[in-house]
């Protein structure tokens, strides 16, 4: 009996030690680690077993979702589906009745090069990236001892892709972060015994993925299906946030449970544009936010999709300064194929973007929201951050004269990218600022000018 009292004082101490407590109340408490939203640009990666078939409808024509490649497995199965037949059409004819489990052993990641790729993040200008450590199929990118012959070690490439990836981009000083899937379609324990399969299968994953590779972001998804409490994802947390060798420096988002979203976590997620916020104010503090899309339509590689499907550069640039000047982070999607490559349109999007931020990226890290720009619209033609006391002006159709109300009285005005003087007057708290007589199409950089207001 002595012994059983003192072992409970040993609990409650160890319990008021522990910073967080497994309810959202206390987890809610923890901020933000303030690299997150410095950060501003991210590179998320799908890929899996999926980049086999590699295909899915020309786009998301059903506004969510019918142009995922990533999602190829479940559309075979879901006959109430309008693009269902279109999937198993492609199915028959091109693999006849091979089950989707047999494609892993295409999955060979032969040209994979993880130096490569965390150098195109690099100079991409990101500063962090997000892995597919296990999409809702299940199979895992890790030797996950929980999904014996159903990962990427035991089969397929036959390679730690998840551990390979993350030690080159640490290698680079980029954050590394994995995505994870609550849910399995078709994983039988989950189907017919939740709490089992969230007890052996799903806890002990992430917690390995943590301590082996300690991610500094937890990216989950599939939490639809169940409220946070059958996920334990309260339990999960406070193990993250308290006791994880990243406790201090890991950010997570906020998919935990169908009640969950908008809610708790780090910060906020949107998809493709869905639910994206300018108000992110949640439980009494202001949480970033972060959008993730593709560069076109699907976050798996999608091998019917064409150029037209594709954003180009300039489109993709306007949509991070547009994000960032509503305060959020930018997670762009890149959709490798089996074999390892990153496909070249996609890394002739990542180095024009590299390109502008070289030039701009003072105007996009670090920065927050201005809390006086005007309400930006589609075509807004000057957008801003702030970074203390500096005031940016990004400029997306070049202009004579930009014209700002409510500015701060400037010192200096600066054209980043261009050593030449900027002119400009204030009067009233109207600022004007006079273009320089140079070449927009060359100097400094071919569309979306900043100018730096300095205090
Ligand atoms: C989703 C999808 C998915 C994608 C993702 C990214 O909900 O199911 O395929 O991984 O979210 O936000």
């Amino acid at each position: 009996m002595k012994k059983l009292s003192f072992l409970f004082f040993i609990f409650l101490f160890q319990q008021a030690l522990a910073q967080y407590q497994p309810h959202w109340q206390s987890l809610d408490q923890r901020k933000t680690p303030v690299w997150f939203e410095d950060a501003k640009f991210g590179i998320f990666i799908h890929w899996g077993v999926f980049s086999v078939p590699a295909w899915a409808t020309k786009s998301n024509a059903d506004g969510f979702g019918s142009g995922y490649a990533e999602w190829y497995w479940q559309r075979l199965f879901a006959p109430n589906l309008k693009i269902h037949p279109e999937f198993v059409a492609f199915h028959q004819k091109n693999y006849g009745n091979r089950s989707y489990q047999d494609f892993v052993h295409d999955f060979k990641a032969e040209l994979f090069n993880p130096d490569d790729w965390a150098k195109m993040f690099e100079q991409a200008g990101a500063k962090y990236v997000v892995l597919t450590s296990k999409h809702h199929e299940g199979f895992t990118m890790w030797p996950s001892p929980q999904s014996w012959n159903w990962n990427a070690v035991d089969v397929g490439p036959h390679r730690d892709l998840a551990g390979d990836l993350a030690k080159a981009v640490k290698a680079r000083n980029l954050r590394m972060g994995y995505y994870y899937s609550l849910y399995e379609w078709f994983n039988p324990t989950y189907k017919t015994d939740v709490d089992r399969y969230v007890n052996e299968r799903m806890l002990p994953q992430m917690k390995d993925l943590v301590t082996r590779y300690q991610p500094d972001i937890l990216w989950t998804d599939g939490e639809w299906d169940h409220p946070a409490k059958t996920w334990k994802s309260e339990e999960l947390l406070a193990w993250l946030f308290n006791d994880s060798p990243v406790k201090n420096s890991v950010v997570v988002n906020d998919r935990w449970g169908n009640d969950t979203k908008g809610k708790h976590g780090s910060f906020a997620t949107s998809e493709y544009g869905h639910g994206g916020t300018d108000n992110n104010e949640v439980n009494g503090f202001a949480r970033p936010w972060e959008e993730c899309r593709g560069m076109g339509e699907s976050f798996g590689y999608n091998r019917n999709e064409n150029l037209d499907s594709y954003r180009t550069g300039e489109q993709l640039v306007h949509q991070l300064i547009d994000i960032v000047a509503r305060g959020g982070n930018l997670l762009l999607n890149i959709g490798p194929t089996a074999d390892g490559r990153i496909p070249v349109i996609m890394q002739q999007r990542l180095e024009e973007i590299g390109g502008w931020l070289n030039v701009n990226g003072e105007a996009i890290y670090g920065s927050r929201k201005w809390e006086k720009a005007p309400k930006y619209t589609q075509d807004s033609p000057v957008y801003f951050t702030r970074k203390g006391e500096h005031l940016y002006a990004i400029v997306r159709k070049w202009q004579e004269e930009i014209i700002i109300e409510n500015a701060p009285k400037p010192t200096k005005v600066r054209l980043l990218g261009f050593k030449g003087a900027v002119k400009f007057s204030y009067k009233n708290n109207v600022l004007r600022i006079e273009a320089p007589a140079v070449n927009p199409n060359t100097i400094p950089c071919r569309y979306a000018w900043t100018y730096a207001i300095m205090p």
